[in-house]
């Protein structure tokens, strides 16, 4: 039985992040993507595309204007008021034009079947990753093999961040914040930095083909309001983890923050995105 609250993402916060995180997402798995498509969907149906643990639809706002023809798109979140802002924030036409139809469903997206899967050409999650165990990574894996489905796993942690001009301290928050990420909540080990590659393993341990890409985020001059939440939350996660940093956490901070209001701090938090295509039956990707 849970005990602990789901973590809640405030609206603002993804909306702040969007234009970040479009410019991050990797294009260079776009090619390999829309050949498959091509080639798997059905003429008539169009792409049915399963977004899972949506937020506000910025992951379905960046793809559907890139992918060609007809387009259904399936949105799962547990936060109705999330689901809510993207289900109105989809656009309503594909990259040629094409009709672009949008359902949402509430669901809890570790407790995913295959016959939620049933019919899906395709398979996007962003920024979710890293909230997932080893267990629900290796579970959600088998699903998409299962249903022959390609994955699109877009922006997720990877544990590593450069920032300019270096601090004596940016080595240990970073430590402290990966650790938070990889925290035990309501008896589950998330898998924080760790999700890329236990992702890319399920896949291969079940015939699938796994591209994978760097999507950094590039904060600088112009992005002061994102640098500074992205800042501030980051080192908040580290002293939740380890309190006994507060006092040089706290002037740390503050340094920071000056310099970034000065527009002379730049930060590059790196990410990774992930396209697995399943195997089709005779061995080769589907
Ligand atoms: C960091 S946000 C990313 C949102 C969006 N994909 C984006 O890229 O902006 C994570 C999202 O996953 C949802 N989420 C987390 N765990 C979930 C679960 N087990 N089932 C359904 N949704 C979940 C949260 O409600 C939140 O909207």
């Amino acid at each position: 039985m849970s005990t602990a609250e789901p973590i809640r993402y405030a609206a603002d916060w993804l909306e702040l992040r969007e234009p970040a995180d479009a410019r991050a997402r990797s294009r260079e798995l776009l090619s390999p993507l829309t050949a498959h498509l091509a080639h798997a969907s059905s003429a008539a149906g169009g792409t049915a595309v399963h977004d899972l643990g949506c937020g506000t639809g910025s992951m379905g706002r960046w793809l559907a204007a890139r992918l060609p023809g007809p387009q259904r798109w399936v949105l799962h979140d547990r936060d109705p008021e999330l689901l809510a802002l993207a289900g109105a924030g989809m656009p309503d036409t594909a990259a040629d034009g094409a009709p672009v139809t949008v359902r949402t469903r509430q669901s809890d997206v570790t407790r995913l079947r295959a016959a939620d899967l049933a019919g899906a050409s395709l398979v996007t999650a962003s920024a979710l990753l890293d909230l997932l165990t080893a267990d629900e990574v290796d579970a959600f894996a088998a699903r998409c093999v299962q249903a022959r489905c390609p994955a699109l796993l877009a922006l997720s942690v990877v544990g590593k961040v450069d920032l300019d001009p270096a601090d004596p301290l940016d080595a240990e928050l970073t430590d402290a914040f990966n650790a938070h990420q990889r925290r035990v909540t309501d008896g589950r080990r998330l898998l924080g930095p760790d999700a890329p590659g236990a992702a890319a393993r399920a896949f291969r341990l079940r015939g699938a083909e796994v591209h994978s890409r760097p999507s950094p985020w590039r904060l600088g001059a112009g992005e002061e309001g994102l640098l500074r939440r992205w800042l501030t939350d980051w080192v908040a996660a580290a002293v939740e983890q380890r309190p006994e940093l507060a006092p040089h956490a706290d002037a740390y901070l503050r340094r920071r923050l000056r310099s970034c209001a000065a527009g002379g701090l730049r930060a590059v938090v790196h990410h990774s995105d992930l396209l697995a295509i399943p195997a089709a039956p005779g061995g080769t990707p589907a």
